[in-house]
């Protein structure tokens, strides 16, 4: 396990990402492994989402604040990528210090060069593990989030074990998982659309068979570890401008269609060439992009 403090800020990442365990990233990292995505990819995708889909980093900070008998006073973003839980934490937490985890120093330093920026520089530190090596033994906090990241671990439950063992007392572990890939294009096209209705349901069903973004119901697992565990649904229909919805589209599909060379039908890979080219046809020209998403959050109490 490489394990250390990393107080560095700004600086561009890019470094290529290897692939997890079994498990596979919403975004990219592809159990299949044929989406070689880097870092930098990764962040700017993470980055849309949570400025387009990001209600529910409002919802699920507020829910764990309900449930903790007194304000947090230490926080571990578990698996903090480019920081949108980081940032939503230090906002509705403003007495909290703050760690960003997470295996990848690039992403740590762009969480790390968001804080500063946001003003929350001071009382966020990076801490670089990877949890698929151990727990790092200094690691403990009043609440742990782990958003859209136990499912890219090798073996959740013994992290969950030993997130519980890091957990304090009275303290929450706030994890949310996506329910589904984001879908940015209308229910129903323009009759004279060369894109064949049903596409993004079949390419994200060619995914999931890959393995992209499989996570099993965490109650169980999170019960299992020794937390009161309760769920909720977290749906989101991104309010943005067309402009904002094409990037993260051309960002979410770009990297989808790496990953699904070779393995959707060549008219679903044509359709997806539409989209992501520059005719009228593609993400910027054809308007009407919906950004759709869901999310389900889990709140474990250690009682
Ligand atoms: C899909 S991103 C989610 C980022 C962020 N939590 C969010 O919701 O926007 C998953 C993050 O988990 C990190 N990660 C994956 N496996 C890890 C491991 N074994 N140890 C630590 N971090 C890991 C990745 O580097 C990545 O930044």
């Amino acid at each position: 396990m490489t394990e250390h403090e990393n107080h560095q800020h700004g600086g561009a990442p890019g470094h290529a990402q290897g692939h997890g365990g079994g498990h596979a990233s919403h975004s990219g990292h592809s159990a299949g492994g044929h989406a070689h995505t880097t870092d930098a990819e990764l962040a700017d995708t993470l980055e849309l989402d949570a400025l387009i889909l990001g209600s529910y980093l409002e919802e699920a900070s507020a829910w764990a604040a309900e449930l903790m008998p007194e304000a947090p006073a230490t926080i571990i973003d578990v698996g903090a990528g480019s920081g949108a839980g980081t940032l939503a934490l230090a906002r509705r937490f403003p007495e909290a210090q703050l760690t960003a985890l997470d295996k990848s120093a690039d992403m740590l330093e762009r969480t790390l060069a968001a804080a500063t920026e946001g003003g929350f520089g001071a009382r966020t530190a990076g801490l670089q593990a990877d949890l698929d090596g151990g727990w790092p033994a200094s690691a403990a906090a009043d609440l742990l989030w782990a958003s859209s990241s136990l499912h890219e671990l090798a073996d959740p439950e013994r992290t969950m074990a030993e997130m519980f063992a890091a957990l304090n007392r009275g303290g929450v572990l706030l994890v949310v998982e996506m329910d589904a890939l984001p879908s940015f294009l209308p229910d129903i096209l323009a009759e004279d659309s060369a894109i064949e209705p049903g596409l993004e349901g079949r390419l994200h069903a060619v995914l999931a068979a890959r393995g992209w973004n499989h996570h099993p119901d965490w109650t169980a697992g999170l019960e299992g570890a020794g937390f009161a565990v309760e769920r909720r649904h977290f749906p989101s229909e991104g309010s943005t401008t067309p402009e904002l919805a094409a990037r993260y589209g051309r960002a979410f599909l770009g990297r989808m269609a790496s990953a699904l060379e070779g393995s959707a039908s060549p008219a679903d890979l044509a359709s997806l060439a539409l989209l992501l080219g520059d005719g009228p046809e593609s993400l910027e020209r054809r308007g009407g992009l919906v950004v759709r998403g869901h999310r389900t959050g889990w709140a474990a109490r250690k009682l």
